[in-house]
């Protein structure tokens, strides 16, 4: 495999070598210090963000080499130049792409055209960083995951979908409770029911979030708008989802060891409660410090096979 695109392009050792290379990079961040020397990494992200980008970018300089975050203006892209020679000419320079961007398809065709890898920092339909990180958290706090089940609880998004994949690879149990009017993309989620076939795992889609949150291990919540969704809407948005707000009362119906977990940025006091956010069962900002060992378990597995001539990259 060259690239990360989507979560669901993973399979189960894949995640299985990925959250043990994650595992040893939070122990000890510099566990390959050289492993990118004298290396660049493009990080091209055309939205915003804190936790990707940075994670990524400290990821690259402990392993060595040297992030080069490039903004969409700096580019001839903004000039007309297509995505294709962009990823061609880039690829000439640096040892692999990061990039945040709307379109899936567009990132698709980025990564056909670029000769190396290239990973998904944020799309519209998918976070496959983000998804590594859940259950690279989700496995810290449980060890073993049998038995386990996730609650998804809010709006139906790129977050929601990469959760499920990455959940059903992991043979993870997962509920998402989503408004009849804000579902998650119905492909992918059947991406995701198609791997929980394999590993004998369940995906589930509801529309009560107490239904998903009564019995769960982890409860999991995300913005009700999201950075690809029409800012028209956040009114229609914190309507239908008012219902999904994730509060003491939810969480109550969860295991009492069950802990909660949000990819950040959060809304406090709409998506969720301060009380939830701050609570003893809030493993956010463990979540969000995971970033960057999986970012540098993603760069490696990635990028053995051009650097060390691994027998098994991907
Ligand atoms: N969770 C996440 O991807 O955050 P950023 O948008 O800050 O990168
Ligand atoms: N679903 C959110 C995630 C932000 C990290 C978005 O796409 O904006």
């Amino acid at each position: 495999m060259k690239d990360l695109l989507t979560t669901a392009d993973l399979t189960p050792d894949d995640v299985r070598e990925l959250m043990r290379l994650a595992a040893l990079f939070a122990e000890d961040p510099d566990h390959h210090p050289a492993f990118l020397h004298n290396q660049v990494v493009a990080l091209y992200f055309t939205r915003p963000s804190t936790r990707t980008r940075v994670s990524t970018e400290a990821a690259v300089a402990r392993l060595g080499g040297t992030p080069l975050t490039i903004s969409p203006g700096e580019l001839q892209l903004s000039r007309g130049e297509s995505l294709e020679d962009t990823a061609r000419v880039l690829s000439g320079y640096v040892a692999a792409i990061v990039v945040r961007g709307s379109s899936d398809e567009q990132l698709a065709q980025f990564a056909d055209a670029a000769t190396v890898p290239v990973v998904n920092a944020l799309t519209n339909g998918q976070h496959p960083l983000q998804s590594l990180t859940d259950l690279f958290t989700l496995h810290q706090v449980f060890s073993d995951l049998r038995g386990r089940r996730v609650a998804y609880v809010g709006a139906g998004n790129n977050v929601a979908v990469s959760l499920a994949q990455a959940a059903a690879l992991s043979g993870v149990d997962i509920t998402l409770a989503t408004p009849e009017n804000y579902p998650p993309d119905p492909l992918e989620l059947m991406a995701a029911e198609k791997i929980a076939a394999m590993t004998g795992s369940a995906v589930e889609l509801v529309n009560d979030p107490r239904a998903a949150a009564r019995g769960a291990s982890a409860v999991y919540t995300d913005v009700w708008l999201s950075m690809g969704d029409a800012p028209e809407e956040a009114g229609a948005r914190r309507a239908a989802l008012s219902a999904f707000r994730v509060d003491a009362d939810l969480m109550a119906l969860a295991r009492p060891e069950a802990v909660f977990l949000h990819c950040l940025p959060a809304h406090r006091g709409i998506e969720v409660t301060d009380e939830v956010m701050d609570g003893p069962n809030s493993v956010v900002f463990r979540q969000a410090a995971n970033r960057r060992p999986v970012a540098q378990a993603v760069l490696y597995a990635l990028l053995c096979r051009t650097l060390r001539g691994a027998e098994r990259g991907w």
